[in-house]
């Protein structure tokens, strides 16, 4: 980790700073973290590991134990150099997560000086992309495998000649100093939350007035699917025994999170919808068998000309993938912005 980040750590057990113990130099790569009532949060090998091992985190260290053998038994617990290219490597899932992300970057607009926490950052793949456009990054996850976990996040940010900052840590229990981040990074993350309103509420806590949570690759049920229906998928079903927490939120689970959070919905929308025209609405409308934007509901009562008037394709893309999420589910970009 990068000696420059240690003033935006907290000590995850008292929420007070922390000191280094151990070689000062521009990384830390060995030594502990120490906090006010002298607890001991070890690094090593350049990944900070600041969690208290309690009851609270046993169910994070069972899901950390679950994506490494889950990655062994797919064959996927290798050197692997798609990592490099990730998430461009131009095939399932990642032909999905790619788009996402791209929109991702566009509405973050990562630049030097900027504070950014890639949360469940897995491998780091993301967090390296914040990095390369100069900004102060962290990269934060439960698992510290050098593989498959934040360890990897190092040799991604050793390839390339850019900084890091991996840690070992708990999102419902975020170990960063109040206000401290511009923007909070997440793909495919929320829906693990064993606690998402803690999840959330530790995120707005984190970010600075004004910051962004920028959310990609979460999935939405729809309104009518019950979530113990959807967790019985067998994909899904398969990573709950190898015992990863797994949810599947409605739409109206995430806002009510967000709002929990002081977090302002800027927007949820899925990721095809971003700046689609009214054309290909009514076209995909028509492949999907589903009610095209034409066919919604005007809006109504007083103003409501100026809530959505006839050419506001931007309210029509908004109240067409509502409709979407609550009817068909799908996959979510969610962006939020830390209130007053
Ligand atoms: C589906 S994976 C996505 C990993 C990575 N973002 C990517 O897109 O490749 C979800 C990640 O979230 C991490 N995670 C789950 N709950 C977490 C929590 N409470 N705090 C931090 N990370 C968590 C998991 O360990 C896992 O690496």
């Amino acid at each position: 980790m990068q000696t420059e980040i240690l003033p935006l750590l907290r000590c995850p057990a008292t929420g007070g700073p922390l000191a280094l113990d151990g070689p000062a130099g521009e990384r830390i790569v060995e030594g502990a973290l120490v906090g006010p009532r002298g607890a001991r949060y070890p690094v090593r090998g350049g990944v900070a590991h600041l969690y208290v091992d309690d009851a609270r985190w046993a169910p994070k260290a069972r899901e950390a134990r679950g994506w490494v053998q889950l990655f062994r038994d797919t064959g996927g617990y290798i050197d692997d150099p798609d990592d490099y290219l990730m998430p461009h490597v131009g095939r399932p899932p990642w032909d999905e997560i790619a788009p996402q992300f791209d929109i991702a970057l566009e509405i973050a607009a990562p630049r030097p000086g900027l504070r950014v926490l890639d949360l469940g950052a897995g491998r780091g793949w993301a967090a390296r992309h914040f990095a390369r456009r100069g900004c102060a990054t962290l990269a934060v996850d439960v698992v510290d495998d050098p593989l498959v976990g934040v360890g990897r996040s190092l040799t991604l940010a050793a390839h390339d000649g850019t900084r890091i900052s991996p840690l070992v840590a708990d999102g419902e229990n975020l170990p960063i100093a109040p206000g401290s981040l511009d923007v909070v990074f997440c793909a495919a993350t929320l829906h693990h939350a064993t606690n998402l309103a803690a999840l959330l509420r530790n995120v707005g806590r984190a970010l600075r007035l004004g910051g962004l949570l920028v959310a990609i690759n979460e999935p939405i049920i729809p309104d009518r699917v019950a979530e113990a229906a959807a967790l019985a998928e067998p994909d899904t079903a398969r990573e709950l025994s190898y015992g990863i927490n797994e949810t599947r939120p409605h739409l109206d689970d995430y806002r009510r999170a967000l709002r929990g959070a002081g977090l302002r919905e800027r927007r949820i929308f899925p990721w095809q919808t971003y700046r689609i025209g009214l054309e290909d609405m009514r076209i995909w409308a028509g492949q999907l068998g589903v009610a095209g934007p034409d066919a919604l509901p005007r809006p109504r009562g007083p103003l409501a000309w100026l809530r959505r008037a006839p050419s506001d394709l931007e309210g029509l893309r908004r109240a067409w993938g509502e409709h979407l999420f609550r009817t068909r589910g799908g996959t979510a970009i969610i962006i939020a912005e830390r209130k007053p």
